[in-house]
């Protein structure tokens, strides 16, 4: 993928609404970002198609929403309080600071030439004080993770929802990360959304489960329109490993910065479990009528939500020639455009071609969520307009549409245009 791709990525995001630089008004604020109305429809369609996969489809998956302020209790038992962390090297003469792995020369600073100072482990945790008593504040942090939330309440799971192992909990939101340097767009944020799920088994039972989640996240892969093909599996070797990992695969894509994570497996053993419940003297063992109570063992499939959407913008976007005009289209899987189809009157002077247009974008509307109607500009601008940010169908309503009540489907990626009756558009859309 060629460098230059990112930069127009960047730039179409801005220039179309699917992605802000965070506090963008007074000069950005590193590592964060914001989605605007396509962003947040595309972000929305993805975690829905993650959920339906992962869970909505499945019978031994179920669902939590835990909070994003969690304990410093939580974060010292799960060992993030020690082992979550990134070396760090800071210049003594500007006082910038980086990643060591991220260096080509761990002496000398990239930016100004100074000398760099001594490597220290830099915790990625993301301190806050709260205060419920004036005066008093107490510390919590922002989740790092989003497993934690899942770990903390297996009793209350087991509890409530009585599960037969295996199975597993699923939980997406927001997860914040002190990075030293954040960079590459939505790559190396400091607040993403996290989709992971914790599938717990039996100890005997954790190889085959740990080939099963690997197909499946391959499968995802697929469903969501990631260029497989710029996928690649890498064995994570032992002393390289998160601290709760017995044995991790990452997914790298190819991205025009490199090939990097873009998702990892890990078999977490019973690292998490028992941690808080040595710690909170919780117990945490799962118990059926025919064993002896005892401790599951994890397996954790995780997935970046924002590494999600870049690696989803890089795999669809295209740039070819329609028509012999060219154009930018977005060659996003229908399930996650953000606009599912956008209804036009021929011709914007004719009230009557614009009504009947309205009316049936309105009756579309109703039944499909996310229908666009553009009257501005002439038919091909409509065309270019809807092909860059990725709606696969364009209807246009004409004179033949007052006659027979059908209208023309225009298909994103080929361009090519049937007459389909008004009743059928909605069955061809969704
Ligand atoms: N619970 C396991 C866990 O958090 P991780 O590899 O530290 O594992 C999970 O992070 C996923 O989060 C990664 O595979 C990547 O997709 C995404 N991710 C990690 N750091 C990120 C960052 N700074 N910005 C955006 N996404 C990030």
């Amino acid at each position: 993928m060629s460098s230059d791709v990112m930069e127009k990525i960047v730039s179409l995001c801005k220039r179309r609404g699917f992605v802000f630089q965070g506090s963008e008004i007074y000069g950005g604020l590193a590592g964060t970002w914001d989605y605007g109305p396509y962003g947040a429809m595309l972000a929305h369609n993805i975690k829905s198609l993650w959920w339906k996969h992962f869970v909505g489809v499945r019978e031994d998956m179920y669902g939590v929403s835990t909070s994003t302020i969690m304990s410093e209790a939580v974060w010292r038992s799960s060992g993030h309080l020690e082992g979550f962390t990134d070396p760090m090297v800071e210049c003594a003469k500007c006082k910038r600071r980086f990643r060591t792995d991220h260096l080509p020369d761990v002496k000398k600073c990239p930016e100004c030439g100074g000398s760099l100072g001594d490597e220290k482990t830099f915790n990625l945790l993301i301190p806050v004080e709260l205060g419920s008593v004036a005066g008093e504040t107490s510390r919590a942090y922002l989740r790092g993770e989003v497993a934690q939330g899942m770990f903390i309440h297996f009793k209350n799971i087991l509890d409530t929802i009585r599960p037969k192992l295996p199975f597993g909990l699923a939980q997406m939101g927001k997860a914040y990360r002190n990075e030293i340097a954040p960079r590459d767009f939505l790559f190396r944020a400091r607040e993403f959304d996290l989709m992971e799920l914790e599938y717990f088994v039996r100890e005997k039972e954790w190889e085959a489960s740990f080939e099963m989640w690997r197909n499946e996240m391959h499968s995802w892969i697929e469903a969501v329109g990631i260029k497989k093909e710029i996928v690649h599996e890498v064995e994570i070797p032992n002393g390289e490993r998160a601290h709760y990992s017995k044995r991790t695969i990452d997914f790298e894509f190819e991205y025009p910065f490199g090939q990097k994570e873009l998702y990892g497996l890990a078999y977490r053993g019973e690292y998490d479990l028992k941690r808080h419940m040595e710690q909170a003297g919780v117990d945490f063992r799962y118990a059926d009528e025919s064993e002896e109570p005892f401790v599951p063992h994890v397996i954790e499939p995780t997935f970046g939500h924002g590494r999600t959407i870049l690696a989803v913008l890089l795999s669809a976007y295209d740039e070819d020639e329609l028509g012999g005009e060219k154009r930018v289209v977005l060659r996003f899987k229908k399930e996650i455009a953000p606009v599912k189809a956008a209804v036009f009157p021929l011709l914007k002077n004719k009230p009557e071609l614009v009504a009947k247009a309205r009316e049936v974008y309105s009756s579309l509307k109703l039944q499909v969520s996310s229908v666009q109607f553009d009257a501005n500009g002439n038919i091909g601008k409509r065309y270019r307009r809807q092909d860059e940010i990725g709606t696969p169908v364009c209807i246009t309503v004409d004179f033949q549409t007052l006659e027979d009540d059908t209208v023309t489907v225009r298909d994103r990626d080929s361009g090519v245009q049937e007459r389909v009756s008004v009743n059928d558009i909605a069955k061809l859309v969704s």
